[in-house]
């Protein structure tokens, strides 16, 4: 069913997975659209971002942020037009970034919201290039990670929201870039389309031979998008002073416990003790809320400039929201991936 002016779909999280989600975690909800009061905005959703951060919000594993709620509309961030108006703020029309989840409508008192271009060429980059994924990027490679010109940045997922701007800003100061990504068609375009100077596939029976041979002078800095034995390839190759910001572990987000074979912690504390590496974890909008602007003003350059490419990955209709996020999780998405709710 298409989005229309009477019913309000919104796809629940029925029940919390074990391991991989299945379309059973979810369920279609079809309410009446609700009526904005004084003071509230209706919000019709026009783009709804998926990312991987929402597996951890499906559990109710202690974490950095709250769980999502049973029976409730999954959480995310959306791109949103005003239906209706009672707020002296908004306007009907106007383009909000909001955080309103996986459904075509909801009431907001305009807390939270933050107004868009009426002009953007692409609304829905304010939830990729020019939104958390490009800021996740910019922060955790520039400041954490700390690249300079010359030295060799390796990062994961690297067709990705984060990894392909990750690599891209690497680049442009001017360091060696060597992707890690999920198939030869995403490797081609790490190398052909981003600008990457290698890219390996992760699938590869021979992957750390190959990393190594992609790193001739080794890793100093490895931007931490997946773990698992992606980076028990990279280990070995870390420079001595490497940054190792870890933005995300995705290969353990679905796992119900540790990984079979032996315990590791060792080695890798004898790998930073001895070669004086800066592992560093952390959430975005907690730990570098405050240096937004200046990600907007850099990308907004780099994208008038054309310094900066951008893939998406585009899925229609809000009820297959929970195949493309089971699929995200398994690297099916080529680029962010985002659903188109309305055709606006
Ligand atoms: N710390 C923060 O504040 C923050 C903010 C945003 C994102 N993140 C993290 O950044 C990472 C990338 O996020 P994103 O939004 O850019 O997602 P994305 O890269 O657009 O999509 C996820 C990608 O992860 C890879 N992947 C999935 N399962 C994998 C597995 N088992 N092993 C190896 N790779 C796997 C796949 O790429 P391939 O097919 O190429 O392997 C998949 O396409 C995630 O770990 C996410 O949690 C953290």
């Amino acid at each position: 069913m298409a989005q229309n002016s009477t019913t309000n779909r919104q796809i629940l999280l029925a029940s919390r997975p074990v391991g991989a989600p299945t379309a059973q975690n979810f369920a279609l909800a079809q309410p009446a659209i609700p009526v904005a009061r004084a003071g509230q905005v209706l919000l019709r959703t026009v783009y709804l971002s998926l990312d991987p951060y929402m597996r951890g919000r499906m559990s109710d594993a202690a974490s950095y942020a709250a769980p999502a709620a049973l029976n409730e509309p999954m959480v995310g961030a959306t791109v949103c037009r005003v239906a209706a108006s009672q707020h002296p703020d908004y306007a009907e029309g106007d383009w909000v970034l909001a955080y309103t989840g996986w459904q075509d409508y909801a009431l907001s008192d305009g807390t939270g919201l933050t107004k868009l271009d009426a002009n953007l060429a692409h609304p829905s980059y304010a939830l990729g290039v020019l939104g958390m994924p490009g800021f996740t990027a910019y922060m955790g490679l520039l400041d954490s990670g700390a690249p300079k010109a010359g030295e060799t940045v390796v990062v994961a997922a690297a067709t990705g929201a984060v990894g392909s701007v990750v690599g891209q800003i690497a680049k442009l100061k001017g360091c060696r870039v060597v992707g890690i990504a999920g198939s030869a068609d995403k490797c081609r375009s790490a190398v052909e389309e981003l600008g990457f100077d290698a890219c390996i596939d992760h699938h590869s029976p021979d992957l750390a031979a190959q990393l190594e041979a992609a790193c001739p002078q080794g890793i100093d800095v490895y931007f931490e998008n997946v773990g698992g034995k992606v980076f028990d390839a990279v280990l070995p190759l870390l420079n001595t002073s490497a940054r190792v910001p870890v933005c995300g572990l995705i290969s353990q987000y679905n796992a119900t416990a540790l990984p079979d074979g032996p315990d590791r912690t060792p080695l890798l504390m004898r790998t930073l003790l001895s070669k004086r590496i800066h592992m560093q974890g952390f959430i975005i909008f907690d730990d570098y809320g405050h240096r937004y602007p200046e990600f907007v003003k850099d990308m907004g350059e780099w994208l008038t400039q054309g310094k900066i490419q951008f893939r998406e990955d585009i899925v229609d209709s809000l009820e297959n929201a929970p195949q493309a996020f089971i699929g995200l999780l398994e690297g099916k998405n080529f680029g962010k991936l985002v659903v188109r709710v309305a055709n606006d």
